[in-house]
């Protein structure tokens, strides 16, 4: 009797640590393990959720869905709330699933599943719906801008839950915005603005306003505004010839950029009217010199203007002579190979005139007693040898 008891509560210990074991396994739930499992759900808005509830051990015990306002949805198969958006998916022993489409933010809450044992067991489960944000839109452009106005471009999308990221782009590339963040009711209105200065350079320039959010699972929404700006012309005159030279063909090309784009340019030279002549070409913005002539000398001047503004350019024609520009563009090589020429040379002779000198010591005073021969007397033979040395000091001279 004893020894049986003893034989009992030792089987009861190893069946409970056995049950144990399982259960943590998650094998055996046992009769007393025998409970409601669920999952959390998250859904956008206007999709279908599916609430499932699992009982992995059950005997033929009720599943029950009910909405955080505590209604009950479904009593196993059984509809219990008249809404045609919630339907029965799966109802067996074992499993209680639902389905509610059309989802609204409203439906968002802790749902419950009961199981109908003694006492009730019972499993939360979340709904969470996403607000999608709506499209944004760009606010605060003014069309046209003037170069230099300050504007704030405004981005707001609203809808959103959680709050939405908004982003900038300028051209494609990111620039930074301020954001703003604003609960209204179940979602958030999200505003972001940037601040611009706007230049020449921003004409045609496109900013992106992009939304990025969990629930835009395709793609990002997004509003592009091209900025356009109005600006005074500014004008450069390009010219094809470096060195314009008699005879040559030159074309100038008056360049002006502006917006709105500026009336057709005007050229001067020298501060009145383009000489009507026929080597002279005005068509748009080139003026063009078929061929040059030194008289085209002068100072020319382009002009374009729009309501906002003139702006000129001049260019200073001067026309070389290609003759004179031939010497000239020689001239250093020239000097420069004179210069070199002259130097050899009188080095030359210096090294030639020295050995000369020290060579032929008696023929100089041959040459000496020469213009002694032809002196009638010996006085004037002296000054006629002084006359030969200082004319050869002069050609040596000229030479240096
Ligand atoms: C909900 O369950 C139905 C039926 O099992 C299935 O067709 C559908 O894809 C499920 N929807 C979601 C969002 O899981
Ligand atoms: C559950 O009910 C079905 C019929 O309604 C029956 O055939 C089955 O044996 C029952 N199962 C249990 C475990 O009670
Ligand atoms: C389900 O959601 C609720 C409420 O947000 C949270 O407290 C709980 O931890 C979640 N459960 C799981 C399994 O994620
Ligand atoms: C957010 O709220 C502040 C203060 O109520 C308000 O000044 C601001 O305009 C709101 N912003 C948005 C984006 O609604
Ligand atoms: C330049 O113009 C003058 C006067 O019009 C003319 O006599 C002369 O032949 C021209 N020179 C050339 C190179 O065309
Ligand atoms: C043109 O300019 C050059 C340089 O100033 C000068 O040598 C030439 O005489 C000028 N010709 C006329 C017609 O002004």
């Amino acid at each position: 009797m004893k020894l049986k008891s003893h034989l009992i509560f030792t089987l009861y210990t190893i069946y409970g640590i056995l049950l144990k074991v399982m259960a943590s396994k998650g094998k055996v739930r046992g009769i007393s393990g025998q409970y409601p499992l669920v999952q959390n759900v998250t859904v956008t808005e206007g999709g279908i959720a599916n609430l499932t509830c699992r009982v992995e051990f059950n005997d033929n015990t009720s599943l029950q869905w009910s909405n955080p306002a505590q209604q009950t949805l479904f009593f196993g198969d059984k509809k219990a709330l008249r809404d045609n958006r919630i339907e029965l998916v799966r109802a067996t022993s074992s499993e209680l699933t639902i389905s509610i489409s059309d989802v609204t933010l409203s439906d968002e809450g802790m749902y419950t599943c009961s199981l109908f044992t003694m006492p009730v067991r019972t499993a939360k489960a979340y709904l969470t719906v996403l607000g999608v944000p709506e499209k944004p839109e760009i606010d605060g452009l003014t069309k046209p801008a003037m170069e230099g106005d300050h504007i704030t471009l405004t981005c707001i999308t609203q809808g959103s839950k959680p709050a939405a990221d908004l982003r900038w782009f300028r051209n494609e590339k990111e620039v930074k915005g301020a954001k703003e963040v604003n609960a209204s009711g179940k979602t958030f209105t999200v505003r972001s603005s940037l601040q611009l200065q706007v230049d020449r350079n921003d004409d045609g320039v496109a900013y992106t306003c992009r939304v990025d959010h969990v629930a835009l699972t395709q793609a990002p929404q997004q509003a592009t505004e091209v900025l356009e700006v109005h600006y005074a012309p500014r004008v450069e005159i390009t010219h094809s010839l470096e060195v314009p030279q008699e005879g040559q063909y030159l074309k100038l090309e008056c360049v002006s950029k502006g917006n709105p784009s500026p009336d057709p340019v005007m050229w001067t030279k020298d501060g009145s009217e383009l000489p009507d002549l026929d080597r002279m070409i005005v068509e748009g913005r080139e003026l063009t010199f078929t061929s040059l002539n030194k008289t085209d000398n002068g100072t020319y001047r382009c002009e374009a203007s729009n309501h906002l503004g003139t702006s000129s350019a001049q260019y200073v024609l001067y026309v070389y002579d290609p003759n004179a520009l031939g010497q000239h563009g020689t001239d250093h090589a020239l000097i420069g190979g004179v210069v070199a020429v002259v130097v050899f040379v009188t080095l030359c002779l210096i090294i030639v005139l020295g050995r000369y000198l020290a060579r032929h010591k008696g023929t100089y005073l041959t040459n000496e007693a020469k213009g002694a021969d032809d002196a009638p007397d010996a006085d004037t033979a002296i000054i006629n040898a002084e006359g030969n040395h200082a004319h050869a000091e002069e050609k040596k001279e000229y030479f240096i």
